[in-house]
């Protein structure tokens, strides 16, 4: 099917900064695959923080690597055009998929996906659902393998009581069910609002963040931390310190620069207690095990609002805002 005479919606931005403000309406080419990608039909994209971050300038001059830029990875679509070298999905195939970061693409009707980063979508994973599952669960589950977490059972001394903040988040409630799988004790941070949902997510025991003892990170039941998968920003090493375990270790997903110096401290002097900086490292092999446990039920998508693609800065906004419940899902259809 020849596309690239036709043109489709999207969202887009010419410049850094400008927030949902800076988010243009526009008609576009529609994009053609190279010959290892697929062309989508798009259902529906989730909006993570990096997205705006990107938009802020927070990593560049890598990305954008142009403007104007489409922006957003995290997609699920209909394949309806394969690269001359795609042989493993076909026209009609519903799938999900991370879009390269360099292209993003995802605010669209339209986009290409690489085949490194997507599967099949079953069907009883939904188009939104499976849209918030790329980046946010794959990073949650890379941070808990960086906590010593295995997903096999292979693991000499698993760590038995972790710690993880901002659980109501798009990260933070794919990392608590991960964790409750692998069977550790968890505690978990979260607003007012969301600790009975926290809790029914798989949380052992939950603090209220603005609260004292939820400040100060402190196990109701007295435990030591063996690990902190730490999604919330903007908590020091001071405040995390006397909670771990003698060999306990902080899994970073938002290090700063003033973390990055702490971690290479601890290393230094050989600390067994730890920060790890993580950075999410997209892999296809990750992709399809979260997907398989969202088929068989066992990872659910919270979905914290949906919008249609005209409305997509109001998405846009909602994550700005960094109060999201869940994911925030913009979905195509509606409407069109
Ligand atoms: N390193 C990587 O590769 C990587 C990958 C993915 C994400 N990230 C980063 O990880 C962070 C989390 O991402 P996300 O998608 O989960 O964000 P998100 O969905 O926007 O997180 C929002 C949630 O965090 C809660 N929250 C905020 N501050 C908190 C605190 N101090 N303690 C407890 N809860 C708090 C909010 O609760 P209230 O509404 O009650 O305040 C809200 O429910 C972002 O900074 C993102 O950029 C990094």
């Amino acid at each position: 099917m020849a596309m690239a005479s036709k043109t489709m919606r999207a969202v887009q931005y010419d410049k850094y900064g400008g927030g949902a403000a800076g988010l243009k309406h526009v008609e576009v080419p529609i994009p053609s695959p190279k010959k290892d990608e697929v062309l989508l039909k798009l259902e529906a994209a989730s909006i993570n923080p990096v997205d705006w971050k990107i938009q802020k300038g927070m990593l560049r001059p890598f990305l954008p690597p142009k403007f104007p830029f489409i922006p957003v990875a995290d997609v699920a679509g209909e394949v309806i055009e394969l690269g001359s070298a795609v042989s493993n999905f076909k026209v009609g195939d519903k799938v999900v998929a991370m879009l390269n970061f360099q292209n993003g693409g995802g605010l669209a009707e339209y986009a290409v996906a690489p085949l490194t980063l997507m599967v099949a979508r079953p069907p009883e994973v939904g188009p939104a659902e499976g849209a918030g599952l790329p980046a946010a669960a794959i990073t949650a589950l890379q941070a808990l393998k960086a906590a010593g977490i295995k997903f096999d059972n292979s693991a000499n001394r698993p760590p038995s009581n972790i710690l993880i903040t901002a659980a109501s988040g798009g990260v933070g409630r794919y990392a608590v069910q991960l964790a409750k799988l692998a069977g550790v004790h968890i505690t978990a941070t979260c607003g007012a609002r969301n600790v009975d949902l926290v809790k029914s997510l798989g949380a052992d025991e939950v603090l209220d963040y603005k609260t004292p003892e939820g400040a100060a990170l402190k196990s109701p039941t007295g435990k030591k931390f063996d690990a902190v998968i730490h999604c919330a920003t903007g908590i020091p090493w001071s405040t995390f310190e006397p909670n771990l375990s003698a060999n306990g270790k902080v899994v970073d997903i938002t290090p700063t620069m003033k973390s990055m110096v702490t971690s290479f401290i601890k290393k230094l002097t050989m600390s067994k207690k730890r920060l790890v900086p993580l950075l999410l490292v997209p892999k296809g092999e990750e992709l399809k095990f979260v997907v398989d446990l969202a088929k068989e039920g066992k990872l659910k998508t919270v979905i914290d609002s949906r919008h249609p693609l005209s409305a997509a800065e109001a998405a846009w906004a909602k994550s700005m805002d960094g109060h999201a419940t869940g994911k925030i899902i913009v979905e195509m259809q509606s409407d069109s």
